[in-house]
Formats: C-alpha cells, sequence, structure tokens
C-alpha cells in the first residue's frame, strides 16, 4: 500500500501469542488484556533499549473490546474494567513514550474471540480508530465469507485513507483464503494493504516455527514477489522468549525473520526477558538486514544435510550484484554441532570479484576474509541453531 508507512518491515510488540485472550485480572492482574499491560509494555520498550533498536508499534490484539457496541452511538468500546481511561487515553500515553499504536479488529461480524467485527460499520469504526490516533490496524478474518475479502478489505482500507490520518493496515485476507483453497491476490494486496499474513497462527513451539519456515520456503516462488517497501509478506509474530524455544531456535527464528523481511512484531513480556534474548531482540546486525532499505525478500536456496541456506540480497549493490545475508540453518538433531563446507556459488553467490564476510550474531568484525566464488565456506551450526553471515561485495 502506497500511503508511504512501513517501508520496511514494521517493528514493536502484539500481545497474541504471549497473552492470547487472558481477561481475568483479578486471578492474572500482571498479564490480562489490560491498559496497565500496555502501559507496562510501552514503559519496557523505552527503558529496556528495545526503543533504540527499532521497535515502535504497540499493539493490541484480541480481547479488549466490549461484547456490545455502544447503544446509542453504535460505537465500539474498549472494555471497561480493562480499559477505564479509554483507548484515546491510552494512545496518548504510547505516543507520550514516542511510540506508536495499534489495534486489532476483525473484518467479519466477530472477532475470532467473539468480540463485535468490522463487518456492518466499516465506515464508523475506521473513524473512531483514527479519532483514537491509532497508527497500526491488524484486520483477522474470522466469522467471514473469505470470497467476498477481495471486496471487503479494501473497503475497509478505502475508510482508513479517508479518515485522512495515516495507519498501518495489516491484513488476514490471505490466510483465510489458502486455507480455503483459494489463491490469493497478491496483486490487489500489494494496492491495499502494508502486510498481510499468508498462513497460520505461530504457536510457541519449535515445532510451530519449522511448519511457517517450510511454508516460506515451499512457496516461495509464488509469495516471494510480493513482498517489497510498503507491503510485506508476515510470517507471524517472534515467539522468542517464552517458553518454547532454545537459545540456538531463538537465533534460528530472528536469522530466518531477518532473511524473509518479516515484521518484527516480538510477543512476549518485555518486562522479563534474559539479557541473551534481549541481546538475539535487540541486535542491530541482524535488524539491520531485516530493514535493509532495498526491501527484497529472501529464499532458502539450498539444503543438504539437513543444513539449509537461506539468503537475501542487500545493500551495497553494484549495477548487477548484491551483497547478501545468508542463513545456514540446522534442522539436525545429532547432538553435536555439524561441519558443512560449500562453494559460495553453490549457495547462489555470483559476484566475480568477491566478498568480504562478517558474522551477524558475534558483534565484532571476524576479520578481512575475502572470498571468491570458488572459494569453501566453512560453517559449524549448532543442533536447530544458525549460523548468519552478511557477504559484502568487494
Ligand atoms: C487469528 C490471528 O491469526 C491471530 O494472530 C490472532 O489475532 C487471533 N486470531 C485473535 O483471535
Amino acid at each position: 500500500l502506497d500511503n508511504g508507512l512501513a517501508l520496511t518491515p514494521p517493528m514493536g510488540f502484539m500481545s497474541w501469542q504471549r497473552y492470547r485472550c487472558i481477561t481475568d485480572c483479578e486471578k492474572r492482574p500482571t498479564e490480562c488484556i489490560s491498559e496497565q499491560l500496555f502501559k507496562n509494555i510501552a514503559d519496557a520498550i523505552v527503558e529496556e533499549g528495545y526503543k533504540d533498536a527499532g521497535y515502535e508499534y504497540v499493539i493490541i490484539d484480541d480481547c479488549w473490546l466490549e461484547f456490545d457496541r455502544d447503544n446509542v452511538t453504535n460505537k465500539l468500546v474498549a472494555d471497561r474494567d480493562r480499559f477505564p481511561s479509554g483507548m484515546k487515553a491510552l494512545a496518548d500515553y504510547i505516543h507520550g513514550k514516542g511510540l506508536k499504536f495499534g489495534l486489532y479488529e476483525d473484518y467479519g461480524t466477530h472477532t475470532c474471540a467473539g468480540y463485535p467485527g468490522v463487518i456492518n460499520n466499516m465506515k464508523l469504526d475506521a473513524e473512531t480508530f483514527a479519532e483514537w490516533e491509532v497508527d497500526y490496524v491488524k484486520l483477522d478474518g474470522c466469522y467471514a465469507d473469505s470470497e467476498s475479502m477481495d471486496k471487503g478489505y479494501p473497503e475497509f482500507g478505502d475508510h482508513l485513507n479517508q479518515t485522512g490520518r495515516q495507519m498501518v493496515y495489516s491484513c488476514s485476507w490471505p490466510v483465510y483464503q489458502e486455507i480455503e483453497g483459494v489463491i490469493p491476490n497478491y496483486e490487489l494486496m500489494i494496492q491495499y494493504c502494508n502486510l498481510w499474513r499468508n498462513w497460520g497462527d505461530i504457536d510457541d513451539s519449535y515445532n510451530s516455527l519449522r511448519e511457517i519456515m517450510d511454508y516460506f520456503a515451499i512457496n516461495q516462488e509464488r509469495i516471494q514477489p510480493h513482498a517489497g517497501p510498503g507491503h510485506w509478506n508476515d510470517p507471524d509474530m517472534l515467539i522468542l522468549g517464552n517458553y518454547g524455544l532454545s537459545y540456538e531456535q531463538s537465533k534460528t527464528q530472528m536469522a530466518v525473520w531477518a532473511i524473509l523481511a518479516a515484521p518484527l512484531l516480538m510477543s512476549t513480556d518485555l518486562r522479563s526477558v534474559t539479557p541473551e534474548i534481549r541481546a538475539i531482540l535487540q541486535n542491530k546486525n541482524v535488524i539491520g538486514i531485516n530493514q535493509d532499505a532495498l526491501g527484497i525478500q529472501g529464499k532458502r536456496v539450498k539444503v543438504v544435510k539437513d543444513i539449509e541456506v537461506w539468503i537475501r540480497p542487500v545493500l551495497p549493490l553494484t549495477e548487477h550484484y548484491y551483497s547478501y545475508a545468508v542463513a545456514f540453518v540446522s534442522r539436525r538433531t545429532d547432538g553435536i554441532p555439524f561441519d558443512l563446507s560449500l562453494k559460495l556459488s553453490e549457495f547462489k553467490l555470483d559476484y566475480p570479484i568477491g566478498y568480504q564476510v562478517r558474522d551477524l550474531f558475534e558483534l565484532e568484525e571476524l576479520g578481512p576474509l575475502n572470498y571468491t566464488i570458488d572459494d569453501f565456506f566453512d560453517v559449524r551450526v549448532n543442533p536447530s541453531g544458525v549460523q548468519f553471515y552478511k557477504f559484502t561485495i568487494l
């Protein structure tokens, strides 16, 4: 969507994966979907260094609404107990921290968790979002006819646009169509959405991460060309920091999300992330790849002995050649770090003069290691882990 927003993949926090629909604030006071939670998260984004690393959107997912609209104005109403100050006040708080405010809704009659959807009140709801100074809208697709989405999502997008307020528009339109076997119309999505969810929800497990990586690899020829500045494929939230991923697997998600030019929407308790995981989330080299200005989504170009090689073209470039981010992702489980040696040309690097190589997770330079395409590159990858490099053209 050409609205000047999301020229690089959006970065921030989104509540769903970690907080789901926890609504009992008496029983779970620090975890329930409430203004207190999002204020705390906004504070942590600033105080714990995430804002400086580039994270800016604080996005409330499902379960923020009252079950009924206002009976006089018909407007959406935030849950009165959990958001006693109202959404505009929360937006002010978040904006006061120099951050941006995102809100979830659903295109259908109800959100997935059963709260009111926008379908019969699109204009009013878009205006309400603008009034609340929302900066990012995630529009889900439960309780809706997936065929009508080709018209309905653009219609809501038009209403957002007509408010005159700049809002990132995240669509879930392709997920619901793909699940029903319909091939989504990506050209239309590029025109109307800043990003879109391609596939099912991520869960807090390595298995879920593997399935999503496979979906993006298997379907890459079809979906990769549609990503670019202002319009991104979205493999779903970052789950590192929660319960399901090991340290190595956490690096794997971060590296692959950088290769995929994916939105970096953390969904973990930012008040209590361990220093190790925080360092992964805030790694400036890896974020630099994710945010590369060319905005070209990478691909999985080789699988050898259960080591996958993912590459993404990045700056700097010459007239005919790119630099590359290269991730060696191990799908192995055999207990020892695995050694692999490949010629650069085997993973599709092609610049005849050669590259300088830098390890992206180690913050310091590896030294002047120059490689040409016929040289062998040696890696040692931990089980279910990753080695992540930048190959910069000389
Ligand atoms: C389905 C979406 O894909 C999730 O990301 C989340 O928004 C839930 N719905 C909320 O109900």
